[in-house]
């Protein structure tokens, strides 16, 4: 077994498990923060019902080849979360890797080396995506194989039908039950006991250097950043440029320009942008009051996990006020789950009374919470005036996700604009049918806000940067934003002489901003360009019509092998999609896939990425006389061989 050098932390898990008495790990294939809190909540769950010795551990963490060893009287729990086209999430890649690999190899050489290894394993997937699940269904299959004894079912939680939390409520008790018997747990009376000790320390103040008050990491507390930048290592990046794409008043499309010149950072056209939200002081200010907090915001506070294996999810000491601003997802939709455990904490009967009931029964939950997209101190605050006081600090760390970053498609080219990464991002607000309350992007309205703020217009609806990331100690003069480069296998082919046809109604332009930003610089260069098709979607072409004034510059370097066929959906009384456009250009999308061209979908996965998907292989079908069937095939081909790619989102 291998240790890291860099930490001196094991990488052995059998090790790890001996060492601190453990008889129970939670991996976690994460990447957007849910299948790590399941983790969280299903490992207190086993220690607090059922005595269980639980550890969580990220997958990225720990090596696999010596779960041929793995103890009969222990077991390993997998949630696993599914992204994109059914790859794993970044931290299961390796592990991944080992278990469905061709050769995985143990030291045990028989054919059931798993034999020893008891599991448990629940998936994070979304069925608006080809691959349903894929990652926990190959690894439990490939676990199986290898000789290892699955305990209850393999569950699958299903993020497009929105039932994720209730799926995964659903499938734990059965799986506990089976789990309880197959170790001989005997279940308990459960009282809350709290992972982490939360100290106020009465003597620090948030202007001391050691205090962290929205600084990622430790590299970060003194002058400024120091790289190398990563997904655990943020860069604070200037925005260059910020701009308004529509005309029209009451929506908002952003155009920014973030600068990571120095940074040590790049980027390739066609990859992701990773954003680091600040939350809306509004919200801060809601948690810190329904809490009873409001006066103490600025107490620092100094956080540690009560157990060797339990990890503070965010620096410390900080705040009160920075745990909510930069640290916690607090504008996330509270579970069901949560909402119970805060019962105890409740400061009068009634207000008790009615969390014990939303967390009971679930479809009331549904109408009064779910429906209505309410975070936890909106649901609290709905409740009683009288401030929720004692509710355990810990208890908040450990029911609210730490703050994720969010990706975005980054819209310009790398051949053009090495150091300037633009993003495009329409600013979300969604009135929900029935409810009294907009539910507000946290992301697209904070770079709304800094866009604002950098024009010096007035903030219309105050996301509040009083604090944001330039803290009270005011490091960063300007505007700045945390960012990170995520790469992506959405790249134009490496021949530019290949024709491409692109999708992209909405923000869904972006990349394939990048794309042609690239093929005109090319051309320009005196390089053989070839088709470059772009089919693109908006409601009216004088109020959201993306950079409508650029395309004829592209046009201008690119010439007829440039062409952009619009879809105007709100101009006639009937609408006009981009399938619609693709359906009428059927021969040249044929044409152009003989021609070997890729062919790009980005934007909505609910309902645009498959309409295309089925027009496509309606178009291939009919214009070469074959049936469907074989149409679909071919699409089927297209999308193993890469020569049809998504970037698409939900
Ligand atoms: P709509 O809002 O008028 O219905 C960008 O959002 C564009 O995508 C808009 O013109 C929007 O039209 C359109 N759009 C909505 N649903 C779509 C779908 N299922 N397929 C393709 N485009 C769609």
């Amino acid at each position: 077994a291998t240790s890291d050098a860099k930490n001196g932390k094991t990488r052995d898990i059998l090790k790890k498990l001996d060492e601190t008495g453990k008889n129970c790990v939670i991996f976690y294939g994460s990447q957007t923060g849910t299948a790590e809190d399941y983790a969280s909540r299903l490992a207190k769950e086993g220690s607090q019902r059922f005595g269980l010795k639980t550890m969580v551990a990220d997958l990225e963490e720990y090596d696999f080849d010596n779960l041929d060893g793995f103890p009969e009287d222990k077991v390993a729990f997998f949630v696993l979360a599914t992204y994109g086209e059914g790859e794993p999430t970044d931290n299961a890649v390796e592990f991944y890797q080992f278990v469905t690999g061709e050769d995985v190899s143990f030291d045990k050489g028989d054919d059931r080396p798993l034999a020893s290894l008891k599991y448990v394993t629940f998936g994070l997937g979304n069925n608006t995506y080809e691959h349903y699940n894929a990652m926990v269904r190959n690894v439990d299959t490939a676990l199986t194989k290898l000789g290892a004894k699955r305990i209850g079912t393999a569950g699958e939680g299903d993020d497009g039908a929105g039932t994720m939390e209730e799926d995964f409520l659903a499938w734990k008790e059965p799986m506990w039950v089976a789990l309880a018997e197959e170790m001989g747990l005997e279940e308990r009376e459960t009282h809350y006991e709290p992972v982490f000790s939360v100290i106020e320390q009465e003597s620090m103040s948030p202007e001391d250097e050691s205090v962290y008050v929205g600084e990622p990491n430790q590299y970060h507390l003194g002058e400024g950043g120091k790289g190398p930048y990563s997904a655990h290592n943020p860069y604070i990046a200037p925005i260059a440029e910020s701009r308004e794409l529509f005309t029209v008043k009451d929506r908002n499309c952003l155009h920014m320009e973030i600068d990571i010149a120095g940074s040590g950072m790049s980027y390739q056209t066609g990859d992701h942008i990773a954003v680091w939200p600040t939350n809306p002081g509004v919200e801060v200010d809601r948690f810190l009051e329904v809490l009873g907090l409001a006066k103490k915001r600025h107490t620092v506070i100094r956080i540690k996990g009560l157990d060797v294996t339990a990890k503070v999810p965010f620096p410390t000491p900080t705040t009160y006020d920075a745990t909510f601003r930069f640290y916690l997802e607090i504008c996330a939709p509270v579970s069901r789950q949560f909402v119970a455990s805060l019962a105890a904490f409740a400061p009068d009967e009634k207000s008790k009374a009615e969390l014990v009931r939303l967390g009971n029964d679930k479809d009331y939950f549904h109408d009064k919470i779910a429906s209505q997209c309410l975070n936890i101190a909106q649901v609290l605050q709905s409740l009683t005036s009288t401030p929720f006081s004692s509710v355990p600090f810990s208890l908040l760390i450990e029911g609210i996700n730490k703050i994720q970053p969010r990706y975005y498609s980054i819209s310009s080219s790398s051949l053009v604009h090495k150091d300037r990464v633009g993003i495009t991002a329409v600013v979300e607000s969604i009135r929900i049918p029935g409810a009294t309350h907009v539910v507000k992007g946290v992301t697209t309205n904070y770079l709304l806000a800094l866009k604002q703020k950098q024009h010096g217009e007035p903030e219309l609806d105050s996301h509040d940067l009083k604090y944001a990331i330039t803290g009270p100690r005011n490091k960063y003069d300007g505007i700045y934003v945390p960012v990170h480069i995520r790469h992506s296998n959405f790249k134009l082919p490496s021949d530019p002489a290949k024709p491409v046809i692109m999708i992209g109604p909405g923000t869904g332009v972006a990349p394939f901003r990048g794309f042609i930003q690239e093929r005109a610089a090319q051309a320009a260069g005196g390089e053989k360009v070839g088709m470059t098709v772009l089919f693109y979607g908006c409601r009216n072409r004088n109020e959201d019509f993306l950079y409508r004034e650029e395309w004829g510059t592209y046009q201008a370097k690119l010439g007829d092998s440039l062409q952009i066929i619009t879809a105007f959906s709100r101009e006639a009384a009937e609408k006009v999609y981009v399938q619609h456009r693709l359906r009428e250009n059927a021969q040249m999308v044929n044409n152009l896939l003989k021609q070997k061209a890729n062919l790009y979908v980005c934007g909505d996965a609910a309902n645009m990425a498959r309409e295309v998907n089925v027009v496509l292989a309606q178009i291939i079908s009919e214009q070469r006389n074959l049936p469907l069937a074989k149409g679909e095939e071919e699409v089927k081909h297209m999308r193993s061989s890469g020569a049809y790619q998504e970037d698409v989102w939900s």
